[in-house]
């Protein structure tokens, strides 16, 4: 704990910084045109609705406009499609011209998925509002997306749910999927994007039969995607509850145990969590952020995250830098400080990790991180991505992530 005057300082910076993040989560507040509003990651170079960023985004305004948090969600869960999978993006505006083929059908939003943080996000609503209505009306939906995951995603029963595009992992071009995609460890960001652009065209061809498209083109176990199921079906149970609804709770409470044994049993070697890839779980040994995931969902002993902490976490030559967390090991080949998902730091790892820390009680850590975090932002703005070594910033501005650094200062 730092001493009294410095505790003062912090508070004082981060009421700006508080605001701050609460105006840039109004100025990119959008409507959807069929009663809701949602928020765009950055009204320049994000325009749409994204899932996991909407799930943040919920996080954040659930401390300063519920409401607007209530409506995000519902407005996600309102292009649910019917089998249960939520897509990664929703293109609201229909003036705005689209990306790329995402391969959407009928429906008119994207064929995959991100991670599935949407109980997580409802968990803070409730815990702000108490609002029961709302979680009944949302318990439906919530349980039938994890429904899907848990169905679709793992046809042989391994308990373990599979990606089908790098993209749905959140971390685009992140190194851990450069063996399924048959990618080298030198490919450029564009190259990269042209590769999961075949691969899309090439699940189309599949029409996104999800265990076609794995057994075809690119099945990967994630761990981050995995441990943030296993934290999610855990809040799941604990909404059902609350809701009285057995079912629900019994479900998520017997899936999630079965998910994070698999995750020990097929993902854990040397002391680290390894993501695997197709019916045989092969190791994808990439040493990525991906390592400290499990810290979320409480998958480590006490012993392993000692082990984990000391080992990679204080690691100056391998993920610690003086600006923060690498996503990407600087000792491995693929290491690019500059190189979007292939070492810079990001905010939602670096979120991640802060609650994982907290939870098992690593308070010098958790703050350390919780500082060069503010400092980022106090140095940049509100920036997409940070140079590791230089601190410089990159991508996307006004970008809603860094407004996590709210809630870091708040838990
Ligand atoms: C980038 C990120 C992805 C995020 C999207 C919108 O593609 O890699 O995780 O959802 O931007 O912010």
């Amino acid at each position: 704990m730092p001493p009294a005057c410095v505790r003062r300082a912090i508070v004082s910076v981060s009421m700006d910084l508080r605001d701050a993040a609460f105006d840039l989560l109004k100025q990119n507040r959008r409507e959807t045109g069929t009663g809701f509003t949602y928020t765009v990651p950055s009204p320049e170079t994000y325009p749409y609705q994204w899932l996991w960023d909407s799930c943040f985004h919920a996080i954040m305004l659930a401390k300063f406009d519920p409401k607007a948090a209530i409506s995000e969600l519902k407005a996600l869960l309102s292009r649910q499609l019917p089998d249960g999978m939520v897509p990664h993006i929703m293109f609201w505006n229909t003036k705005l011209t689209r990306p790329y083929n995402w391969g959407w059908g009928k429906s008119g939003v994207t064929s995959i998925t991100q991670p599935p943080m949407v109980a997580y996000a409802v968990q803070r609503i409730y815990q702000q509002t108490h609002d029961a209505k709302f979680l009944e009306e949302i318990l439906p939906p919530l349980f039938s997306f994890y429904q899907y995951l848990v169905d679709r995603r793992d046809p042989h029963d391994h308990h373990l749910i599979s990606l089908i595009n790098p993209d749905e992992s959140g971390e685009d071009n992140s190194p851990r999927f450069d063996g399924p995609m048959h990618v080298g460890t030198d490919i450029s960001f564009f190259g990269h994007m042209y590769e999961r652009h075949k691969l899309v065209r090439a699940n189309a061809v599949c029409s996104f039969d999800e265990e076609e498209c794995m057994r075809k083109n690119f099945w990967v176990k994630d761990v981050p995607f995995n441990t943030i199921l296993v934290k999610n079906l855990e809040i799941l149970a604990k909404l059902a509850v609350l809701v009285g609804d057995k079912k629900v709770e019994n479900y998520a409470r017997w899936h999630g145990t079965l998910i994070a044994e698999a995750m020990r049993e097929y993902m854990l070697e040397d002391g680290v969590f390894w993501s695997v890839e197709g019916e045989r779980h092969e190791r994808l040994k990439v040493p990525t952020w991906a390592h400290f995931m499990p810290l979320f969902a409480g998958l480590y002993t006490k012993d392993e995250a000692k082990n984990l902490v000391e080992t990679h976490f204080h690691d100056h030559d391998s993920f610690r830098s003086s600006y923060g967390i690498r996503t990407v090991s600087k000792i491995d080949p693929s290491y690019r400080p500059s190189g979007f998902w292939r070492g810079p730091i990001w905010f939602v790892p670096h979120w991640f990790i802060y609650h994982g820390l907290r939870a098992y009680g690593f308070e010098e850590e958790a703050l350390w991180l919780r500082t060069v975090s503010q400092r980022l932002i106090e140095n940049n703005g509100f920036r997409e991505y940070f140079n590791p070594e230089t601190g410089k910033a990159y991508g996307a501005h006004h970008f809603t992530w860094g407004t996590l650094i709210v809630d870091m200062l708040d838990s």
